[in-house]
């Protein structure tokens, strides 16, 4: 059976492209999808990408990638840095779990330095703009075998 890699992205990322393009860039979180898609054609992988504003909905559809993914992607935004709800979730997802920030985390203000989220990922990417999620990909499907 085709394996699915969950790509959840929290507050704010719906304006990817649109909000701080100095910071975030042009490109849209549409953008995202189409080169993930790519990346998971090649590898034989499925993928879904969803993105809310709210935190207790991020946490819904953590618990649903229990019975549903092989992995998780996750770009929390500034859930990032203040959600012991969304640690306590991912820590109750049994497979891999990778973590996006467009930008460069490390070289901005400090409280965006600390990630409640590291503390559970395997992996994290920062300041690639939106190419991180693609390379997230190409490692997510070698940590699901696909
Ligand atoms: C972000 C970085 C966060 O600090 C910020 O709150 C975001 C986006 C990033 O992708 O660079 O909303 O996660």
């Amino acid at each position: 059976m085709t394996k699915t890699v969950h790509i959840l992205n929290g507050p704010n990322l719906n304006l990817l492209g649109q909000r701080q393009p100095e910071i975030y860039g042009h490109e849209t979180l549409a953008d995202v999808e189409t080169a993930c898609a790519a990346v998971a054609a090649e590898r034989g992988l499925a993928v879904k990408l969803l993105q809310s504003n709210w935190e207790g909905q991020i946490v819904d559809w953590i618990h649903a990638a229990r019975q549903e993914a092989a992995g998780i992607i996750i770009n929390p935004g500034a859930l990032t840095h203040t959600s012991v709800a969304v640690l306590d979730a991912l820590n109750a997802f049994e497979g891999p779990v990778l973590e996006v920030h467009v930008s460069n985390v490390h070289r901005r203000e400090s409280f965006r330095q600390h990630s409640y989220v590291s503390l559970r990922a395997e992996g994290v990417i920062a300041g690639f703009g939106v190419e991180g999620y693609a390379l997230a990909m190409r490692r997510m499907a070698t940590l699901v075998g696909a």
